[in-house]
Order: structure tokens, then C-alpha cells, then sequence
């Protein structure tokens, strides 16, 4: 996992995660910080595990970390963040000793992470998008009420 540490330790990765932290201290609803990005990680890994599909741990881990950093880009320049973030995270996975190929999926998947099709069963996109999708605790949420996610889409229980 040291190319992930390198990732933790970037500084392009460290300020991208402080803005994002400022612009959400007083969000009320879901916020995408490393608790977040960690848990998308482990959710995608378990699957990965369940499902006896051959990823490389850090190639996940790579996917999860990064898939929300271009957030502050959304908030200060309504620059939809899965656009920047893929920009943003293909300079940090190269100065992490990432390959071409793994940068071009990687990016590919946080690009295409808001998008319920993404990608093929058991690709990298489609890791992500439902590991972002159960990561979410709704069933203990405060901000129910006022949350666009449509109720259906909602974790109202612990999902397989
Ligand atoms: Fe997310």
C-alpha cells in the first residue's frame, strides 16, 4: 500500500482535502472526507473479496480516495466535481507511481462515478458507484427530510 500512503501525503491530495473540509463544516447533509473516502474503500475491497474479482488492493483504494476530491472545485467554481476531480487526481496518481493504464482507469471511474450504468459488472466504475451509494448511513440521518436523494434510493437499512 505505499503508493496509497503517497497518495495520503500529497500535497496537491492534503489541500484538496482541507478546502473540502472548510466548505463543509457546517453542511448538514452527506460531507466527503477521508472517514467517506475510507469507507467507500473498504466497502469496494469487501466486495472485491465477496465476489472473487482480481483488483489490485491499492488500485481500489487509489479509486475510493480520490473519487470526491474535485468537491471544493464544485463548491467554490460549480465545476461538476467528477470532472475536476478526475483532472485533479490523474496529476496526483502520476507523482504516486501509478502506470498510464491505471491512471486512465482510475480517472475513468471517478469520472463516471455519479452514473447508476457505470461501466460493466464488477468494473472499477461500477465498484464505486454502489460503494458510494451504501457507504451512506440514511437510516441514522438528521437531514432526512430536507436530502434530494429520492427515497427509494435511500439506505433506510444495512443493505448486502
Ligand atoms: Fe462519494
Amino acid at each position: 500500500m505505499e503508493r496509497i500512503n503517497q497518495i495520503m501525503e500529497h500535497p496537491v491530495y492534503r489541500y484538496h482535502m482541507q478546502r473540502i473540509e472548510e466548505a463543509e463544516q457546517n453542511r448538514i447533509f452527506c460531507r466527503h472526507g477521508l472517514e467517506h473516502a475510507l469507507d467507500v474503500a473498504r466497502i469496494m475491497y469487501i466486495q472485491v473479496l465477496e465476489n472473487h474479482i482480481s483488483y489490485k488492493k491499492d488500485l481500489i483504494y487509489a479509486a475510493a480516495l480520490l473519487h470526491d476530491i474535485g468537491r471544493s472545485e464544485q463548491y467554490e467554481r460549480q465545476i461538476p466535481h467528477h470532472e475536476a476531480g478526475a483532472g485533479i487526481a490523474a496529476v496526483i496518481l502520476e507523482e504516486c507511481g501509478f502506470e498510464r493504464e491505471e491512471i486512465d482507469r482510475i480517472t475513468e471511474a471517478i469520472r463516471t462515478h455519479r452514473n447508476e450504468t457505470a461501466g460493466e459488472p464488477a468494473s472499477l466504475n461500477e465498484l464505486l458507484y454502489h460503494a458510494d451509494k451504501l457507504s451512506r448511513n440514511c437510516f441514522a440521518c438528521k437531514a432526512q427530510k430536507e436530502c434530494y436523494w429520492e427515497p427509494e434510493k435511500r439506505n433506510q437499512i444495512i443493505k448486502d
